[in-house]
């Protein structure tokens, strides 16, 4: 968000933006992108991906960009698939148009650091690159830190005062924010410092090292199993794999009554339904259990009901305008997928599925009634 809003405002100080402020993403840039368009109120503007390796097209890009665009965006790496954009030749186009261009390295930017330092090959992603204006990264994934502290670094002074925002016009203290959040704690911070020096480099290089070495065996592990295709060539430890055979969320509930939880993702724009795996050092030690109960649920999968869902249903999902999902409607709709007053079911594979299926809108309309109806309380 910090991003999105210091591109904005530079951008309008720099350059003649004649309407609403756009932001170019990939389909595959996370969801945090779209909120900070939703809260800004500015225009997204999504452009697809190579459909075999994930990655965006620069000449995609390029075609989304006009003169009210102020960032483009590029993940190093993306999280659904693991893969890094082709940040160069974006540099180029960002340079170009004279536009900003963040790279989201929230989950891969210290690993990838840290892979190019052990001698691995990693694609370009960092200030080194030009065009880059910005970079994000988060402690709290494979910094192994308490969530809370995060980075935006900018590449100059001139972008980051944008972030900032300062206030002595009103009747109190003067504010000065650097972050959308005002007050807030410190303890993040120390608690990141801490880790930090406890680990250390020689702790963090055998973190990684342990976390690229579980990647590689199940890797290698997954391309064993014909049932399974991986999507695009993952460049870190981030991994998703689908299916042509079986219901894929199947596997989710069936590797969760094995004690391991994979995360599902739904279907979007030519990105299969699919499993997500992201990959962490303690998976070393149990790299085999996980592959042989990955091949046991597979197996299990199969046998379970993989039909597609019936066209009746579709039709009527159609016919749903997401207002109707708010109060009875939704209990309603919910309680075909097995959802109760009593939560969600253990089987999540059939809701899942209904998620998949359903208009983007309305899986939009019933995740954000089903929070709303959660917080409230019984009367
Ligand atoms: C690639 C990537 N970008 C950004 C984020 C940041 O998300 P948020 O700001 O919603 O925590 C994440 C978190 O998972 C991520 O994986």
């Amino acid at each position: 968000m910090l991003a999105v809003k210091a591109a904005r405002d530079y951008i309008r100080e720099t350059k003649r933006i004649t309407g609403k402020p756009n932001l170019v993403l990939p389909v595959t840039g996370h969801a945090a992108f779209h909120k900070a368009a939703h809260y800004f109120d500015m225009e997204l503007r999504l452009v697809e991906v190579d459909p075999v390796s994930f990655k965006a097209i620069p000449e995609k890009i390029e075609e989304a960009v006009d003169e009210n665009t102020v960032l483009v965006v590029g993940s190093a790496v993306s999280y659904a698939h693991g893969v890094t954009d082709p940040i160069e030749a974006i540099g180029q186009i960002a340079l170009k148009h004279e536009v900003c261009f963040h790279v989201d390295g929230c989950i891969g930017a210290f690993v990838l650091g840290w892979m190019r330092r052990m001698g691995r090959e990693v694609t370009p992603f960092d200030f080194s690159v030009p065009g880059v204006t910005s970079i994000s990264m988060d402690w709290h994934k494979y910094g192994y830190c308490p969530k809370g502290a995060s980075v935006i670094l900018h590449k100059n002074r001139d972008i980051r005062r944008h972030q900032i925002f300062t206030c002595s016009q009103w009747t109190g203290y003067t504010v000065i924010n650097t972050t959308i959040q005002s007050t807030k704690s410190g303890g993040p911070v120390a608690a990141c410092w801490a880790v930090m020096n406890y680990l250390g480099e020689a702790g963090y290089q055998r973190l990684i090292s342990r976390t690229m070495d579980a990647s590689d065996k199940i890797l290698a592990g997954l391309k064993e199993i014909p049932e399974l295709q991986i999507m695009g060539t993952p460049e870190m430890c981030l991994i998703a794999f689908t299916t042509d055979e079986f219901n894929v969320f199947h596997l989710v509930d069936e590797m969760k009554t094995r004690d391991w939880i994979i995360q599902p993702q739904l279907g979007y724009n030519g990105s299969k339904e699919n499993v997500h795996l992201s990959i962490a050092q303690a998976v070393l030690e149990n790299v085999d259990d996980f592959l042989k109960c990955l091949k046991e649920s597979v197996a299990a999968a199969k046998k379970l009901d993989n039909s597609a869902p019936p066209e009746a249903m579709l039709a009527m999902l159609d016919n749903i305008q997401p207002e109707m999902l708010r109060g009875p409607g939704f209990t309603a709709l919910m309680s075909q997928f097995g959802m109760t007053s009593d939560g969600v079911p253990d089987r999540l594979a059939g809701l899942n599925q209904m998620l998949n299926v359903m208009p983007n809108e309305l899986t939009k309309a019933a995740l954000t009634e089903y929070f709303n109806e959660l917080f409230t309380p019984a009367a």
